[in-house]
């Protein structure tokens, strides 16, 4: 488009400037040209939660808020979700294009192969209560698997790096199981290479004293199918947490690390977790007009509702909303989802929420599935990590070759004091008395 710049008058000095408009952002480097004089440091912009601020350039993830639309590498996620396998799909979200059957091959015996843990890992697993929370487990210990590469911190050599991928990748669905089994206190399951990658997790999960451990295949696909949902989101927060720790440099477990922390919240990955609190609390759909009553008043929020960038209906949901119906064919219906759907049913047709365009989330009918399944709630926000790590690698490898990287530092406005002096401990008055907990 002709004429791609943005002309700004700064009224405090009469002075204009112009400034390029590149794929509708201006640099905000170029608005410290703004001064009201040689020593003034120049305009920056004030964005808290960086609610209007490109953070960095990505090929990952495209995301449509308005329209609800979600694409990988250029894909709709409705036709990946439906064709392809989650291991397919990691590759295409880390090399950019969907393998072939031989490269698909390689990859996932190259993927399986590295599930396996150092011994050691058993050992701090031991240190946890039998009541820690899964996600404590696993911030934890994958950050202790940097102890076990230390080549990982080589992070500028690409072969290095895709190491450090591919055993991520393969361990983490090992170190959520190893917390499941450590919670019930039954013996770790070794994986099974020969089986599949969402169908050896469920092995490590729920093997018991068979020989070999047969997943039902509707359970194995729906599993698959959540996690091709969950791979990548753009710049979400424990995404920008990947980006902003793995630009100081760190090694890409302590930086997942990192990500999964973020992930925990309940505002974000958590959120899985609290849906199905919030149904349980609900109980029967005669309670839901009381139930959107606090929300309307600001007591409660909606968990699974509403999203920074879906403000129509997140296209994730409506998937796994049908994937429910798939897995209850083999489960059995888990009443939580009629509670839900008619708590959606209501929600959408009020103004609260239709003003505020909120719609179900990724999160909203995920928990319901994995309940359904026979994943305890706190298990809920460790399957979205391990799909998520996908995502979070990829997207670091894209930061770690940007032309453009930088340690992540962003600036402030200061509202503190002004400069004063120290006056000697004798002479200090409290302005007001300080109330020590
Ligand atoms: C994920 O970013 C991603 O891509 C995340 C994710 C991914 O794949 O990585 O999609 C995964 O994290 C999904 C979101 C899961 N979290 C929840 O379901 C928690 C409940 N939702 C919210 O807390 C909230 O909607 C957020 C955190 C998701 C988004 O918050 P925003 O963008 O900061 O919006 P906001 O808090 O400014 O809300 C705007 C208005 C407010 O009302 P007013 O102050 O204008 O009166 O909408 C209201 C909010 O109170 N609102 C809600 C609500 N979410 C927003 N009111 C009730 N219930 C809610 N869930």
């Amino acid at each position: 488009m002709a004429n791609e710049t943005i002309t700004i008058v700064d009224n405090r000095t009469n002075q204009s400037y112009t400034l390029p408009i590149y794929h509708g952002t201006i640099r905000a480097m170029d608005l410290r040209q703004i001064k009201t004089g040689p020593d003034d440091f120049g305009l920056m912009t004030y964005d808290p939660a960086y609610m209007n601020t490109a953070a960095c350039h990505s090929a990952v993830t495209y995301l449509d808020g308005d329209r609800g639309i979600l694409r990988y590498r250029g894909y709709p996620i409705e036709q990946l979700a439906e064709h392809c396998t989650f291991l397919e799909v990691a590759y295409l979200l880390l090399y950019g294009e969907l393998p072939n059957a031989v490269d698909l091959d390689c990859w996932s015996q190259e993927i399986m192969a590295h599930s396996l843990t150092h011994e050691s890992v058993k050992k701090f697993m031991e240190g946890f209560n039998y009541d820690a929370h899964p996600m404590g487990i696993l911030i934890s210990t994958v950050a202790a698997l940097s102890t076990f590469y230390s080549e990982s911190r080589n992070v500028h050599d690409p072969k290095i790096r895709r190491k450090q991928i591919v055993r991520l990748i393969g361990k983490m669905p090992t170190l959520a199981a190893y917390a499941y089994r450590h919670r019930l206190g039954l013996p770790y399951v070794a994986p099974d290479p020969d089986l599949g990658y969402a169908k050896n997790y469920m092995n490590m999960l729920w093997k018991r004293l068979e020989p070999k451990y047969v997943a039902n295949p509707v359970l194995a696909h729906a599993l698959d199918v959540l996690f091709i949902l969950h791979a990548d989101h753009e710049q979400n927060c424990s995404t920008s947490t990947m980006r902003a720790v793995g630009s100081s440099n760190a090694d890409p477990y302590s930086t997942t690390a990192a990500a999964i922390a973020a992930l925990s919240g309940p505002l974000h990955g958590g959120a899985n977790e609290e849906v199905l609190r919030m149904l349980a609390e609900i109980g029967s759909k005669d309670q839901i007009p009381g139930f959107i009553q606090q929300v309307k008043t600001g007591h409660r929020k909606l968990m699974g509702f509403g999203h920074r960038v879906y403000k129509n209906y997140d296209p994730r949901a409506r998937i796994i909303k049908r994937v429910a119906e798939e897995v209850f064919e083999v489960t059995g219906r888990n009443p939580k989802i009629d509670t839900a759907i008619e708590l959606e049913r209501i929600a959408l047709s009020d103004d609260y929420f239709i003003s505020r365009k909120l719609y179900p989330n990724v999160d909203f009918y995920s928990g319901i599935i994995y309940e359904a399944m026979g994943f305890t709630p706190d298990q809920f926000t460790v399957l979205f990590g391990i799909p998520r790590t996908v995502g979070w690698l990829a997207q670091w490898q894209e930061m770690m070759e940007d032309p453009e990287r930088k340690i992540a530092r962003p600036r402030q406005v200061y509202t503190g004091e002004d400069k004063r002096d120290v006056v000697p401990i004798e002479l200090r008055v409290p302005k007001t008395p300080l109330v020590l907990a």
